[in-house]
């Protein structure tokens, strides 16, 4: 069975409300209420066990919500390594408007980590036995820039395959670090890296391909949203459109990717293979309505639509 860690700096609790209206000043009754634990890396493991593997979770966790945090995850089926910090773990809001079909997303910044919080997170990782490790999210305060690759010098190290998504300051030094197997920026996250517009696929391949020949990662999966996907590799790049689909809410769908991409590859397919896998798992994330992750039997039916590679 696929094992893979997964790393989440910043987790969340999810809380999801469906109203009527949006309204001032007047109680919202919800009509629908939900609570997920959420943050990239758990993300990426609640996809890949409901595909069948075995994912741990390392996470940083604290206060009354961190505690609440670590009960939501018991609720699925993860392995978990939590990393006890003395702030209060951030609580993420989505409200999804009835009436308009708008949706409003309010997701705080996080607590700011100690340094001796992000060191005792780099000592577990020392530890982590996996094939795969993926680091996804943004980095909270106090963690230091160059944080991913210090991980990626343990992984290197330890002969883990390290995945990263994350963007600004995470993604430029966890890349400047290089060891990376997988990296999947946005075309959006590529821009902001590059200060480059990025305007068709040459210049993505050009700027991606520099990357890989300075051995800054092995593999790149640039996501586009509904354009769909570019992956770069030594070996050469494969294009693939996104699948045409109704698109309930792109929430999720980067996690959703990574997760379908890396279990594919960890089940032994080979990168342009897994790709396919990624851009399933992504359209099959556009699919579910909300915060809600892609469901295993959308990815299933839909890998028959991706084109082969
Ligand atoms: N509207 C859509 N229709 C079909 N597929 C989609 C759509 N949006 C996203 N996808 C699929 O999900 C993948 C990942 O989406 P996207 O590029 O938006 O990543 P993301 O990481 O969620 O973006 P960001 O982090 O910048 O918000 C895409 O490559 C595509 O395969
Ligand atoms: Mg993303």
């Amino acid at each position: 069975m696929p094992n893979i860690a997964t790393l989440t700096l910043n987790p969340t609790i999810d809380t999801a409300y469906e109203v009527d209206h949006v309204v001032p000043t007047h109680k919202m009754r919800t009509l629908k209420e939900h609570y997920d634990p959420g943050g990239g890396g758990i993300n990426v493991a609640r996809v890949f066990v409901r595909l069948g593997g075995n994912a741990r979770c390392y996470y940083l966790s604290g206060g009354a919500t961190g505690v609440a945090l670590d009960g939501l995850l018991d609720l699925h089926q993860l392995v978990r390594c939590k990393i006890p910090i003395a702030g209060e773990t951030r609580v993420s809001s989505s409200v999804y408007e009835r009436s308009t079909g708008k949706e409003y997303r309010v997701v705080p910044s996080g607590p700011t980590i100690a340094p001796d919080e992000w060191q005792a997170c780099l000592d577990q990782l020392t530890e982590a036995q996996c094939e795969y490790l993926v680091a996804s999210g943004s980095l909270p305060p106090g963690v230091p820039d160059d944080f991913y690759a210090k991980v990626s010098a343990i992984t290197a190290k330890r002969g883990i395959k390290f995945v990263l998504d994350s963007s600004g300051r995470g993604l430029k030094e966890g890349l400047a670090g290089g060891n990376i197997y997988l990296a999947k920026p946005s075309l959006g996250e590529l821009r902001q890296l590059t200060g480059l517009p990025l305007t068709d696929d040459a210049a993505v391949v050009d700027v991606t391909m520099d990357m890989i020949e300075r051995k800054q990662a092995e593999l790149i999966a640039v996501t586009m949203g509904h354009e769909g996907a570019l992956l770069v590799t030594r070996a050469g790049t494969t294009r693939l459109p996104a699948l045409p689909i109704e698109a309930q809410s792109a929430v999720g769908a980067g996690d959703s990717f990574v997760a379908g991409m890396v279990f594919a590859l960890a089940s032994g397919h080979d990168p342009k293979e897994a790709f396919r896998y990624g851009i399933a798992a992504g359209s099959a994330a556009v699919l579910t309505p909300g915060t809600d992750l892609a469901r295993p039997a959308d990815i299933e039916r839909l890998l028959l639509q991706v084109s082969s590679v």
